[in-house]
């Protein structure tokens, strides 16, 4: 037998800004695609990763999308052959969720390939332990809409469970990245423990605000609630130009600002996908003042998961 499926799955804004390694949504692109087609033998390899610039390494457990598969197989308590192919189609170490794509896109593809015997939500548990090999933490910001798609809230962690919040219509999301290069674990590091209470008030606030903002479809709501008082105050340091690009993407009319999963890319959302381009460049040449690159998204957000590209 020789079954090959192929999977796209996309980037994340992990956090949101306004919910901490609980919030996170899918965007329409970049992303990573998997093959992985089963062979005669009973060893799963990876093949062949491409557009990774030799970054990533091809040992199974020493890869987010291989560490998850094997902890899928090892919970489905079979030994199939499988060889696995991961085509990156996004940076590395960009706050886009480029780890938890590939290991969405493998768990997706190997799901397919056995005829789905979980559950999507089962699907994120295992993507996880890719994650936590990534970032020494087994959040589900990234991974869970990346495999579920929308904007989703992590309710609860042990067990896991998550709420698909309601996406209103005319909501865009821009995505900047920077090119710049920020580890998650090195951006986790730098967080404290503990916060204070005062911090911990007004993010709770926010949170249930912006909760109540997606239901309401109230886009003034949603801007006041789109901040980050815990982990922004520490890891807008390692973005360089990160207060003009914010000066910059709130002149442009967007209703907020704020850094997507750990940096260094940064998103805004907006009303219309008019102004959510306007603020793509706004970014942008903010940070080519300071001779920094970057790339634009701007779209709305994903609210299919990932695609089967070929069965
Ligand atoms: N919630 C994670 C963090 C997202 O902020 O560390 C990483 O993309």
């Amino acid at each position: 037998m020789s079954k090959t499926v192929k999977v796209f799955a996309c980037a994340s804004v992990g956090n949101m800004s306004v919910g901490f390694d609980v919030l996170g949504c899918a965007l329409n692109e970049p992303g990573d695609i998997v093959e992985m087609t089963f062979t005669e033998g009973s060893e799963v390899r990876i093949v062949e990763i491409t557009g990774d610039d030799g970054k990533l390494p091809k040992e199974l457990m020493k890869n987010t999308a291989g560490i998850a598969v094997a902890k899928m197989l090892k919970h489905l308590n079979i030994e199939p052959g499988i060889d696995i192919k991961l085509h990156k189609q996004m940076p590395i170490g960009s706050g886009l969720g480029s780890s938890a794509a590939s290991a969405a896109a493998a768990v997706y593809a190997l799901n397919k390939l056995l005829s789905e015997p979980l559950t999507p939500i089962e699907l994120v548990k295992f993507a996880m332990e890719g994650e936590k090999f990534a970032s020494g933490a087994a959040h589900a910001d990234n991974v869970a809409p990346a495999i579920l798609g929308g904007i989703i809230l992590i309710r609860k962690y042990e067990p896991l469970d998550v709420i698909s919040l309601p996406v209103p219509q005319n909501l865009h999301i821009t995505v900047v990245h920077p090119d710049l290069v920020i580890s998650t674990k090195e951006a986790r590091s730098i967080l404290p423990d503990s916060f204070e209470r005062i911090d911990y008030i007004k993010q709770s606030a926010a949170l249930a605000s912006f909760v109540q903002a997606l239901h309401t479809n109230d886009f003034n709501l949603l801007s006041e609630s789109v901040v980050d008082h815990l982990a922004e105050p520490y890891r807008k340091s390692l973005i360089n130009g990160f207060d003009a690009a914010k000066q910059a993407a709130l002149n442009a009319g967007a209703l907020s600002f704020g850094i997507s999963g750990s940096g260094p890319s940064v998103f805004s959302f907006s009303s219309s996908l008019e102004t959510a381009q306007q603020v793509g460049q706004a970014i942008s040449d903010s940070f080519a003042h300071l001779n920094i690159n970057s790339e634009i998204y701007a779209g709305k957000i994903n609210q299919n998961g990932p695609k089967l590209i070929v069965e």
